[in-house]
């Protein structure tokens, strides 16, 4: 059934407590490499101000694992939303406390408020599962999602990239809001029509390209996705948790040595289910892992010292031939160290290829936010169906998966 958006109630004098995925990537500096997820917030935000609510944002950044990391602060993010609205975003201390629930009750119709990390907190990221077996992980995660609750007279998701989670903020704040309204934003309206409509009949071949360093996470979406895609295209460091489980010598490249049995496993369960696994053929290598570090192509064995930090110039090919023919074309993840010249090279070629394929026919879904950020880096942004604001959430949707946290919500 569908839900409810900001677009069907009314604000007008409302505190609108609004959940997105500022989940942006930063450099080492800290500064923010792309502002997507931000702008792509943005119709939802200017709708409530412009209805005369005022907003209380929050978001996660990073995996803080509940712990205060300047490195994973929300202030740039309020530095670039402040630029984008051309109005003052200020940042509160926390995203809970007095400090917080003050500057939240001062705020004024058309002004906004972001909330510090939540992941600064760890009730935050209690899962429900564990928070149903254990009383006291219950008690912290309603009461940490109370005070968000209570600071607000309507909740709004537009967090399509965490939706996939069932954190306090996603889930149990909108638990907590009892007969409040509860509705979708425009970000999340828009995910969702789009990725359900491919879903519901991909046109075929149907190839999934992935890649990344969260290398256990898409271990388990690539078991998702093995009976549903006719090929997994892998690059990025989970490469060479597969080249382990081949045998293959993998220097000291990345590897999830608990993760190679699984590896060995999917293999088979790919090779059952009749999906094509594509591996590089190459690889980029360097001894340290450094901008512009010496670097050379090795094969498929890499040399004790060396580790693989992109993928070579033949995977690059034999990547595009297999995307060539495809019809539909899910990508999530880059296929090196993106961030560091020259190891960006493979996850270019990666975006060129699919803006190909796209030109081609192929209706294309890229994800994640080092793709999207290649994509746009390249130009390509015209070129490409959709790019979603979800890494792990898109996919997770396009397993089929439902999303507690989309359920709850009013609806129409
Ligand atoms: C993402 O970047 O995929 C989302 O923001 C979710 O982040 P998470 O995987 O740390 O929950």
């Amino acid at each position: 059934m569908a839900k409810k958006t900001v677009a069907d109630i009314d604000v007008k004098g409302k505190k609108v407590i609004m959940r997105c995925d500022f989940n942006v990537p930063l450099d080492a500096d800290c500064n923010i490499t792309s502002d997507d997820r931000i702008v792509k917030a943005l119709p939802t935000i200017k709708t409530i101000l412009d209805g005369g609510g005022s907003l209380i944002l929050m978001s996660h950044l990073g995996r803080p694992k509940g712990q205060r990391n300047e490195k994973m602060s929300l202030a740039p993010v309020a530095k670039r939303l402040s630029e984008l609205l051309g109005i003052d975003v200020a940042l509160a201390p926390d995203c809970v406390g007095d400090e917080t629930k003050a500057m939240a009750a001062a705020l004024q119709d058309g002004q906004v408020l972001l909330l510090e990390n939540l992941r600064f907190n760890p009730q935050e990221t209690i899962k429900d599962k564990a928070a149903k077996e254990d009383a006291q992980l219950r008690q912290a995660k309603d009461e940490f999602a109370k005070q968000l609750a209570d600071m607000a007279d309507i909740y709004v998701d537009d967090a399509f990239g965490t939706a996939h989670r069932d954190n306090a903020s996603m889930y149990t704040v909108a638990q907590m809001m009892g007969d409040k309204p509860k509705v979708a934003g425009f970000l999340i309206e828009k995910e969702l029509k789009f990725l359900g409509e491919t879903l519901k009949a991909p046109e075929r071949p149907f190839v999934a390209i992935l890649g990344g360093a969260k290398v256990s996470d898409k271990i388990g979406v690539i078991e998702n996705l093995l009976d549903k895609v006719d090929a997994i295209v892998i690059g990025g460091a989970m490469a060479y948790t597969f080249f382990k489980a081949q045998g293959k010598q993998i220097g000291k490249s990345l590897c999830e040595d608990d993760f190679v049995d699984k590896a060995t496993q999917l293999l088979g369960q790919a090779k059952e289910a009749g999906c094509e696994v594509v591996l590089p053929v190459d690889s980029v290598v360097a001894q340290e892992v450094k901008a512009g570090a010496a670097n050379e192509v090795a094969g498929e064995n890499i040399a004790d010292g060396w580790l693989g930090l992109d993928i070579g110039p033949e995977s690059s090919k034999l990547f595009a031939d297999k995307l060539a023919g495809a019809k539909t074309v899910v990508w999530n993840g880059p296929m090196g160290v993106f961030e560091m010249a020259p190891f960006d090279e493979g996850t270019k070629a990666v975006a060129l290829s699919v803006a190909e394929a796209t030109k081609g026919g192929a209706k294309s879904i890229v994800g994640g936010g080092d793709s999207a950020s290649a994509v746009k880096k390249l130009g390509l942004v015209e070129k490409i169906s959709h790019i979603s604001t979800g890494g792990g959430a898109s996919l997770e949707f396009l397993e089929g998966k439902q999303f507690v946290c989309l359920e709850i919500l009013d609806e129409k």
